[in-house]
């Protein structure tokens, strides 16, 4: 059975920062309060004049990620784009992205998991490379939560941002690459975080806008409850399952939504924080792009090297979590 190894990582986020200050002019909130139950000091908004949409910044990150791989469109047989603000109902992202990327000898699809997307995406190529059924996969996290924001609810509008970004895989002999993934899902909670419409919402009628279907609508608190435990425990059979110590990670890189839930996570996997990426201060949660950004940055900067043990693990609507150990290839 081959191995799928990363052997190309890209991400791309809008030009336009807003920061805590700036939201301090919207709603009713302080910078004080959102770093301090957050983490989050700014977070990048897609401009619709600037061509910023889903697609494009998928397209954009994945574009880096072929740059850093030397592959070239035709090579590609797999695109799996994991989002949840398609620029459409439908075609897919994935479709959209083939399109312009040229790769048409590919199958191309979506994944809807919430912020677990990226790491369903991984399982789902994966899998197909392992299988033989596909050979050198794209997986790009790309989302554009801004349009689907409520910008007067101060609970939900602080915490998100827009961005995306992209690993490409590639099936070989050599033992290492992606060496496990756990995934997991609890409907009966969808109601913790939704959107009801989709990014193209039907036509506005008065009794739908009343209550905003395309609006995200988040319980934080209860959401945050879940995320610790079920993140500490995928992560953990992800460790076990391939008779691994902590001490082996050298970089945790959860899904960026909250730095007190990866506080809380690295303490209960007695995993030190100097191992653990964040850069939620600079784009908020970016939901499925956040981990392939997160990995493009940590490598570009050094911080994951060849052969060292990368834990990634997520938490997101659905609920949905995830838990993958990449033994980094680059
Ligand atoms: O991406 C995967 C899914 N997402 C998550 O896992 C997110 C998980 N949840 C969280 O990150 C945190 O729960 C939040 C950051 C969303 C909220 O932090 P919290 O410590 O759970 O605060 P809270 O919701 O309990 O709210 C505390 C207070 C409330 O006021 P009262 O009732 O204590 O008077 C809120 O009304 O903070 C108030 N509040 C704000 N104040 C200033 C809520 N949002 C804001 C705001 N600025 N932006």
């Amino acid at each position: 059975m081959p191995f799928a190894h990363i052997i190309g990582t890209g991400s791309a986020v809008p030009e336009r920062v807003l920061t805590n200050q700036d939201l301090e002019q919207i709603v009713d909130t302080t910078d004080e309060w959102i770093v301090r139950r957050s983490g989050i000091k700014e977070r990048r908004i897609a401009r619709q004049d600037k061509n910023e949409t889903t697609t494009e910044l998928g397209l954009s990150a994945a574009r880096r990620a072929m740059q850093t791989a030397g592959v070239t469109a035709d090579q590609i047989d797999g695109i799996i784009a994991a989002t949840v603000t398609g620029d459409r109902l439908f075609p897919s992202t994935a479709c959209m992205i083939q399109k312009e990327l040229g790769a048409d000898n590919a199958a191309a699809y979506d994944i809807s998991a919430g912020c677990s997307g990226f790491v369903y995406g991984l399982e789902q190529a994966n899998n197909g490379i392992r299988m033989g059924v596909s050979r050198t996969v794209l997986v790009v996290g790309t989302e554009r939560l801004s349009s689907v924001l409520n910008w007067e609810d101060r609970s939900t509008c602080v915490l998100l941002g827009d961005g995306a970004g992209a690993v490409l895989l590639h099936g070989s002999d050599e033992p290492g690459g992606i060496l496990s993934t756990h995934i997991k899902s609890d409907g009966r909670l969808w109601d913790l975080l939704y959107a009801e419409a989709g990014n193209n919402p039907p036509p506005a009628m008065l009794e739908s806008l009343a209550f905003l279907p395309h609006h995200l609508k988040m319980e934080g608190n209860r959401l945050f409850k879940q995320a610790v435990p079920s993140m500490v425990k995928i992560a953990e059979q992800a460790i076990e399952h391939n008779k691994l110590s902590r001490e082996d990670i050298q970089l945790m890189v959860p899904h960026q939504a909250n730095v007190r839930i990866l506080q809380a996570v690295a303490e209960r996997l007695q995993i030190p924080m100097e191992k653990v990426y964040t850069n939620l201060h600079k784009y908020g949660n970016t939901s499925s792009a956040s981990i392939p950004i997160a990995l493009d940055e940590a490598y570009q900067e050094g911080r994951i090297k060849k052969g060292d043990y990368v834990l990634v693990v997520a938490f997101g609507a659905g609920l949905t979590w995830g838990a993958s150990i990449i033994q980094w290839s680059l």
